[in-house]
């Protein structure tokens, strides 16, 4: 297996972030249902086809996938992370009709010509060299075929990212700023550049729309104060700051007081923004 590149994306999703995810697959994704909803609505399905799902996780929109393109289809889903396909892998192993690559997608020999559908659910910005991986892509894609996916907008713009790394640092102190288009979350946040991105890697017919959409949750907010302990910017952070037990139960207690402030009617909710990416072969 080729891991030349990416070995430090390869180390973090196969460490404690990708195993929090599996932890917390269900949550996860009734939290992204507003923006699975607003990807697939953009995907032109072709029934009987080949469909791909990159940076796929646990799989579950690989099985969205299939639903969509229907049971006369194949879907694969690739990812680089053992501990979230090893959970997909458990959740699917009767569905005939879907199976996953362990390998990284900037480098894994796809058959050329091969999906005619690609999509991702945030699965696509954690690339050391994203013009090489997206040329790798469409390779793997027939002619004209078209690959959707979405990818996080700016920090500022995404609550549930900015709002617990304020609260770590108003614990710890400023944290280190992030690196514009460094592998990671933020990487395709900014539209120019993930066009640039795109070009380069001969696709054409791009389409970039930025939605302002919403993060929801019905788990209390202490529930919601151990996920972001677990996923995202603020436990970023707190992983970086090795931090003793009490500081890390006031952070647990500001995050709980956060959610808190933000529930209204049972539901938790944080604005979001997303770059809906649409792009030919
Ligand atoms: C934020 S998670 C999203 C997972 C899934 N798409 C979802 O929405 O639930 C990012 C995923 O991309 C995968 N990933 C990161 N770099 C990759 C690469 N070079 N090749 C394949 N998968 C990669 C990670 O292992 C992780 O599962």
């Amino acid at each position: 297996m080729d891991y030349d590149d990416n070995e430090g994306q390869r180390k973090f999703w196969n460490d404690k972030p990708g195993q929090s995810w599996v932890t917390y697959d269900g949550v996860m994704n009734l939290r992204l249902e507003k923006i699975t909803d607003l990807l697939f609505g953009a995907v032109d399905g072709i029934p009987a086809s080949n469909g791909l799902d990159i940076g796929c996780g646990t799989g579950s929109t690989t099985l969205k996938l299939l639903e969509l393109l229907g049971e006369d289809s194949k879907v694969k889903g690739i990812d680089i992370s053992e501990p979230m396909l090893s959970k997909a892998r458990k959740k699917f192993h009767d569905t005939t009709s879907i199976s996953f690559i362990k390998a990284d997608a900037q480098t894994f020999q796809f058959l050329p010509g091969y999906f005619e559908t690609v999509i991702s659910r945030f699965g696509i910005m954690f690339f050391d060299n994203p013009v090489k991986a997206f040329r790798n892509i469409r390779r793997a894609m027939s002619p004209s075929a078209d690959l959707t996916f979405v990818c996080w907008a700016s920090f500022e713009k995404n609550e549930f990212f900015s709002l617990p790394l304020e609260a770590v640092a108003s614990f710890t102190g400023p944290v280190k700023d992030f690196e514009a288009h460094a592998p990671g979350p933020l990487a395709f946040s900014e539209i120019d550049y993930v066009k640039q991105v795109l070009n380069s890697a001969e696709f054409s017919n791009i389409d970039i729309k930025e939605l302002e959409t919403s993060i929801v949750t019905n788990d209390t907010p202490e529930e919601d104060a151990e996920i972001l302990m677990n996923i995202g910017f603020g436990a970023r952070a707190l992983r970086e700051a090795e931090l003793d037990k009490s500081l890390r139960s006031r952070i647990y207690e500001k995050f709980v007081k956060n959610s808190q402030d933000r529930c209204l009617d049972g539901l938790i909710r944080y604005g979001a923004t997303i770059n809906l990416v649409k792009a030919r072969a």
